[in-house]
């Protein structure tokens, strides 16, 4: 099995309010669906999730009533990116379940601590492909807390040790600097804790699910319960497709 965390970035405009980019969208769904391969789908929130969980300061927890409508308007938000996500990729022939994690997954002080993997076992039985996603979920401690795609990636990794974890972004994968500023800036081809450590670190683009870093924590996390995990660039077409198929590709490699 492949697990695919399809970015924000790359099927939304992050810094845009609820811009999906079907087209992207569309094509990555046709790639993964002409590969044949069995995958398990999360996606990110992007601009669906983020913009409005910072004005509501749903990433620190619930403080004050008020915030509870935020939560509302972003679960209503980040379903209807997934709807078009599903469809999508149904259109295309892939068979996805969306699974979403408000439903499915409980959080305890901003940690995922319960994810309901034998409902993802039960469906993928089935032949189905499920498709979870970025969420505002309950949380013991804080009331809600939001979700990542990382977390969940984590979680579904550690439980279904796939062959290959694959990061679909706008970029080409990690790189020494941000390369939409820094036209320096070079690919890494093998990330590990120590390049990690090595990286600038930038207060740019720090969302409510952290910045770049907390991504790229959870990668060496999982690396070490796959085969290859893998951070390449979406928006160029065909490189998920060949990268679902074992081609070498232009992208990262993520060691533990
Ligand atoms: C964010 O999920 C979830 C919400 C803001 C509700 P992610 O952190 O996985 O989303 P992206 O990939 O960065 O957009």
């Amino acid at each position: 099995m492949i697990l695919v965390k399809l970015g924000g970035s790359v099927i939304t405009d992050k810094g845009r309010y609820r811009t999906f980019d079907p087209d992207t969208a569309g094509r990555l769904a046709e790639e993964i669906a002409r590969t044949g391969q069995d995958v398990v789908i999360v996606h990110g929130a992007g601009s669906f999730g983020h913009i409005l969980a910072k004005e509501h300061r749903l990433h620190l927890g619930i403080s004050d009533g008020s915030q509870l409508l935020g939560a509302s308007l972003v679960m209503s938000d980040v379903r209807e990116l997934d709807l078009e996500v599903c469809r999508r990729l149904s259109a295309k022939g892939v068979r996805a379940v969306p699974l979403p994690p408000a439903s499915c997954a409980a959080m305890r002080d901003g940690t995922l601590h319960h994810l309901d993997l034998d409902l993802f076992k039960a469906y993928l039985h089935l032949g189905m492909v499920p498709v979870t996603f970025g969420d505002v979920v309950r949380d013991e401690v804080r009331g809600l807390s939001i979700c990542s795609g990382d977390q969940l990636m984590a979680a579904l990794a550690k439980e279904f040790r796939p062959n290959k974890v694959i990061f679909v972004t706008d970029v080409d994968g990690v790189f020494t600097a941000d390369p939409t500023q820094d036209p320096k800036a070079r690919l890494i081809e093998t990330v590990d804790q120590k390049v990690l450590d090595s990286l600038p670190r930038t207060e740019r683009n720090v969302d409510v699910t952290g910045s770049i870093f907390a991504k790229i924590r959870y990668m060496i996390g999982m690396a070490s319960l796959t085969n290859e995990c893998l951070v390449l660039n979406g928006k160029v077409p065909g490189r998920l497709e060949a990268a679902i198929r074992g081609e070498r590709v232009i992208a990262s490699r993520v060691v533990s």
